[in-house]
């Protein structure tokens, strides 16, 4: 069936024409994003580059109202990675301070659009103020059926295998479990994503084409969509063309 979208202009064929092709039932269910290109986008408009992460933080604003219009199950973002600890510590110290702006300017409207916060990570390695603004807007919004909004913060993929391993070795040890226990299935139980789907779409941004030890694990047969585009300056209609590429891609999963 087809979608109808909000974001288009009715006078323009060739959107309408994208319109029509977008199928409700052939949408992914769950993307994800690498949100890059922030410190350039600052760094080509002469400002400091925390200016372009305040900039992708209001992007981000939009990305999500967009997925939770497609009625998209779940929308994970790469907001801070493990290796993220290493850029200069103002730098690293506005990062933090992002998802408490973002969820204190925005968790009125998310509540509104049904919108489900989640976090994956390290979470016991964020400061107090993010862990709070998180707990906070995880606590106002888990009786949400809407998008699921997973934030990645802290969020590095082979951290999140190894303490999977562990996490597994220690049950076996309580004698929990045993090895003819493990499989595919019952190692993703151990990943900080077991109540979603594997993603389908992954989209990063920014002219880098590379996965950044995001969701390693979970994007074994994830469709990748690179764009040139600055993470601050990837807008609905991007968003869209990336949803239409998407549905004209054939998963074979392994198969033919
Ligand atoms: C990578 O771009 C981006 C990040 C490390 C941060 C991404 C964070 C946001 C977009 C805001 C987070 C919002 C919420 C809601 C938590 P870069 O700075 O490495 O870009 P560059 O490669 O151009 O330097």
């Amino acid at each position: 069936m087809p979608i109808k979208l909000p974001f288009l202009g009715k006078k323009n064929k060739h959107k309408q024409k994208q319109q029509d092709a977008l199928q409700k039932e052939a949408l992914p269910k769950h993307v994800a994003i690498i949100m890059d290109g922030n410190g350039r986008w600052a760094k080509k408009r002469g400002m400091p580059r925390v200016a372009g992460h305040k900039e992708g933080m209001s992007n981000v604003k939009k990305i999500v109202t967009a997925a939770s219009g497609y009625q998209l199950e779940a929308l994970t973002l790469y907001a801070f990675s493990t290796e993220n600890w290493r850029r200069p510590k103002a730098e690293v110290d506005y990062l933090m301070k992002l998802p408490m702006e973002f969820l204190n300017t925005y968790l009125p409207e998310l509540v509104e659009k049904n919108v489900k916060v989640q976090t994956i990570g390290r979470f016991d390695g964020l400061p107090k103020h993010t862990r709070d603004a998180v707990e906070k807007a995880k606590d106002r919004t888990k009786g949400n059926t809407g998008l699921i909004l997973n934030i990645a913060l802290n969020y590095g993929s082979r951290n999140e295998l190894m303490e999977a391993m562990k996490s597994f070795l220690n049950d076996v040890q309580a004698g929990n479990k045993s090895a003819e226990d493990l499989n595919e299935e019952s190692f993703s139980e151990y990943l900080y994503t077991k109540n979603l789907p594997d993603p389908d779409l992954l989209i990063r941004t920014s002219g880098e084409q590379r996965l950044s030890n995001f969701l390693l694990w979970q994007s074994a047969y994830t469709e990748l969509w690179f764009t040139d585009v600055l993470w601050p300056d990837f807008d609905e209609q991007l968003f869209e063309k990336a949803l239409s590429d998407y549905q004209k891609r054939k998963r074979r999963y392994g198969g033919i």
